[in-house]
């Protein structure tokens, strides 16, 4: 349930691209209640709302709250990744790598471990900018040599096709018995 500026939302949520710079993001704190945080998806809900903190006290995620005014709008959990040679698509991976930076015990990257839009704002872009914001911040100065950005992507045809409009490729083969499939971008593709 929306609250806070009805004109100013409605205006915002009539529009088909919002522009998340107009949010501000805050990094997950017990002053943030996510409660009535709903994105559509019961498990992701309860990750915000029951879990997300413990996590982040445990130092296993970094979770980001996108906030419209008083409104949480959106959240992002990152955690430390490495894409190792018993990947199924291992070798497409490497290709892009020359062969004497190829390590087989594995290419440092970040996963995305949860991404949510609150339902009344899904479609309007606040996904595909949120992950254009990350593969910014992680390729920026590049601060801990982080080559790719991964991810479990539930296995649906719209959560995968988001995905791959945003240009994430395939870690492994989408077959109908998984509930999830992991796939990667290259931040290496955003230098040139
Ligand atoms: C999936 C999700 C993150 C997408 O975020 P969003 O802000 O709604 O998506 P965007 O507006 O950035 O969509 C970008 C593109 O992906 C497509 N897309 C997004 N969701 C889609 C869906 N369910 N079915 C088909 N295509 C979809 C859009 O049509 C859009 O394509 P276009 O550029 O040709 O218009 C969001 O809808 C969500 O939180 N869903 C519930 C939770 C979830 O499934 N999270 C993913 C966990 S792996």
């Amino acid at each position: 349930m929306i609250e806070s500026n009805p004109n100013t939302i409605l205006l915002c949520l009539m529009s088909n691209t919002f522009d998340i710079s107009s949010l501000s993001r805050m990094r997950l704190n017990s002053s943030l209640d996510m409660g009535g945080f709903d994105c559509a998806c019961p498990d992701l809900n309860d990750f915000i709302r029951n879990d997300a903190l413990k996590y982040s006290n445990e130092l296993m995620s970094a979770t980001f709250v996108y906030f419209f005014e008083k409104i949480p709008v959106a959240f992002i959990s990152y955690s430390n990744d490495k894409i190792t040679a018993n990947a199924e698509k291992w070798n497409s991976v490497s290709r892009h790598i020359p062969n004497k930076k190829r390590i087989k015990a594995g290419y440092p990257a970040v996963k995305i471990g949860r991404l949510g839009i609150a339902k009344d704002f899904h479609g309007q872009k606040i996904g595909s900018q949120i992950l254009d914001f990350s593969k910014g911040w992680f390729l920026d100065e590049n601060k801990t040599g982080c080559r790719f950005i991964t991810l479990d992507a539930y296995n649906r045809k719209g959560t995968l096709a988001f995905y791959e409009k945003n240009g994430f490729k395939y870690l492994e083969t989408p077959t109908p018995t998984k509930f999830t499939v992991l796939m990667y971008f290259d931040l290496a593709q955003l230098l040139a």
